[in-house]
């Protein structure tokens, strides 16, 4: 399965990536934790896409895509993908285009989990992340057992540097750039949308339902 996953910040792309993977066992590839985690081990990459993840501006498409084309080569990426955050721009999904058509493979399904702007703010500064196994929480919608702890690997949790208020409306801002992919996506006939207002399980099951579609 080649899947990508759009939406704007916070509609949930992640949570639902994480079931997708443990159910599907294809491998998760979003580009925002893979720009985290080069930031936190302070890598060349880090410290170029720093400042962009702090202040919710567009990583450069140029690095991105070199980035997401060099996880794609991987090999556990051979058996399928789901991509979390990418693309994000119009070049880069021409550029995704390019490389799949190389590879000899074509795109399932673009997800589009839709929920309107106005309940995005309080899911973002509600959101919490396990700082061992990545798990995310929010403080009201799908809280921890223990207030701060991780009720999987007992992880400490802890809040995204560009879930401040500041940071989340220029990352809203910068979806101008992201949205057109809904009719790139329409247009090329794979684009599925799917009700992210509902409870997270729900968005789930529609989202599982469309997946198993794809594989019979
Ligand atoms: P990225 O990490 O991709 O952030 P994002 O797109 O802003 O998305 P989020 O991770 O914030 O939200 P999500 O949709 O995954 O929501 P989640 O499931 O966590 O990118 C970060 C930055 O990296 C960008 O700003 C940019 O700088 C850079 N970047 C990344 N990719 C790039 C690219 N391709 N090009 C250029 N730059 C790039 O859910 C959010 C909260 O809501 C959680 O607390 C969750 O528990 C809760 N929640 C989820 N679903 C529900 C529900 N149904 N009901 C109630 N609560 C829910």
């Amino acid at each position: 399965m080649q899947i990508i996953l759009l939406g704007m910040p916070g509609a949930g792309k992640g949570t639902q990536a994480a079931q997708v993977r443990d159910e599907f066992g294809i491998p998760h590839i979003s580009t925002g934790d893979m720009f985290r985690a080069a930031i936190a081990a302070e890598t060349p990459l880090g410290l170029e896409v720093k400042e962009y993840l702090d202040s919710g501006k567009l990583v450069p498409d140029e690095l991105t895509i070199r980035v997401v084309n060099e996880r794609l080569s991987q090999d556990d990426a051979n058996k399928g993908f789901l991509l979390d955050g990418f693309p994000r721009t119009l070049a880069q999904a021409q550029a995704l285009d390019e490389s799949l058509a190389k590879m000899g493979r074509t795109l399932d399904t673009a997800l589009y989990i839709h929920v309107p702007q106005e309940v995005l703010l309080a899911r973002l500064t509600g959101r919490r992340i396990c700082k061992s196994c990545g798990t995310t929480y929010h403080l009201v919608f799908q809280p921890p057992v223990e207030a701060g702890v991780c009720d999987k690997c007992a992880g400490e949790l802890y809040q995204r540097s560009d879930d401040t208020e500041e940071a989340v409306k220029t990352r809203l801002e910068q979806y101008s750039q992201t949205a057109p992919l809904v009719d790139y996506y329409r247009n090329q006939g794979v684009l599925q949308q799917v009700d992210g207002q509902q409870p997270i399980d729900k968005v789930y099951s529609q989202v599982r339902s469309i997946l198993l579609k794809l594989q019979v």
